[in-house]
């Protein structure tokens, strides 16, 4: 058996290309479909009970009206918040969680000074909790990058930039370790090094797409055709322009790494 149904992928905006670029390189032959939920961005700072229904609203549209044989949730916040709830009540559907990096410092460089870098409500978590005491190297700090996950979004340079610079400054020079604990980081890695250096950065997309790649094959729900990905993204931004600037980025970026 197999199927030709596509795989669903959803974060709070365009974070999450950082996920399905690592997706399609391992399962090419797949067809995806992307929600850029850049309206409701960011996520972070919102309530659970927020969060909760709106990825309900989106994973019921990616089951029942696009038929996606599994769900990804490319945003570490959303798959703090929400995950529990979804694959309670889609229990027909698989749905892989990303989440912040930290297993991945404690088996490869558990000695270095560790920075976890997420949202609040990533960090806030029970989920997170659970992890971070598991893996607890007795070097770590975390920090709520409240409002980062926007201006990355938004594409406001000069004042990542800054923003870098006021919230990395004392880190300088002390970290090894770098989690980018929020999907939308990794675009930021670039502007990171110039503020932190040459660090080691960890993020989940490698893990949530050898386990995507599991679950399916497992399932045996793994697309046999000989044709490349294709990929539908839709963005949930206001007017169609913004929406078409989003979808520009999106495959701009798909390019990239
Ligand atoms: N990309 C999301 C994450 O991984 C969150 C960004 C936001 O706050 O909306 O946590």
């Amino acid at each position: 058996m197999s199927s030709s149904k596509p795989i669903g992928f959803l974060d709070s905006g365009i974070g999450g290309i950082s996920v399905i670029r690592k997706a399609v390189r391992l399962l090419p032959n797949e067809d995806y479909f992307f929600f850029s939920d850049s309206v409701n961005n960011p996520y972070g700072d919102k309530c659970d009970e927020e969060i909760i229904s709106r990825c309900d609203e989106l994973t019921d549209l990616m089951v029942n009206k696009k038929s996606c044989k599994a769900i990804v949730l490319a945003c570490n916040t959303a798959s703090a918040k929400a995950v529990s709830f979804l694959r309670e009540k889609y229990t027909d559907t698989p749905i892989i969680a990303i989440e912040p990096a930290y297993k991945m410092v404690h088996d490869y460089n558990p000695d270095g000074f560790t920075l976890v870098m997420a949202t609040r409500g990533t960090l806030e978590s029970e989920k997170f909790h659970k992890l971070f005491y598991t893996y607890y190297n007795n070097n770590t700090s975390l920090l709520a990058c409240v409002g980062l996950a926007d201006l990355i979004e938004q594409e406001k340079k000069e004042e990542l930039r800054e923003y870098l610079e006021r919230n990395l400054h004392d880190y300088k020079g002390k970290v090894s370790n770098v989690v980018l604990g929020c999907t939308h980081y990794p675009l930021a890695k670039a502007e990171i090094k110039e503020v932190l250096g040459d660090v080691n950065f960890f993020d989940g997309a490698d893990g949530v797409s050898r386990q995507l790649k599991r679950v399916l094959t497992e399932k045996d729900l793994l697309n046999n055709k000989k044709d490349k990905f294709t990929i539908e993204f839709v963005d949930s931004s206001e007017t169609p322009e913004q929406q078409e600037q989003k979808k520009k980025r999106f495959f701009d970026l798909l390019r990239e790494d």
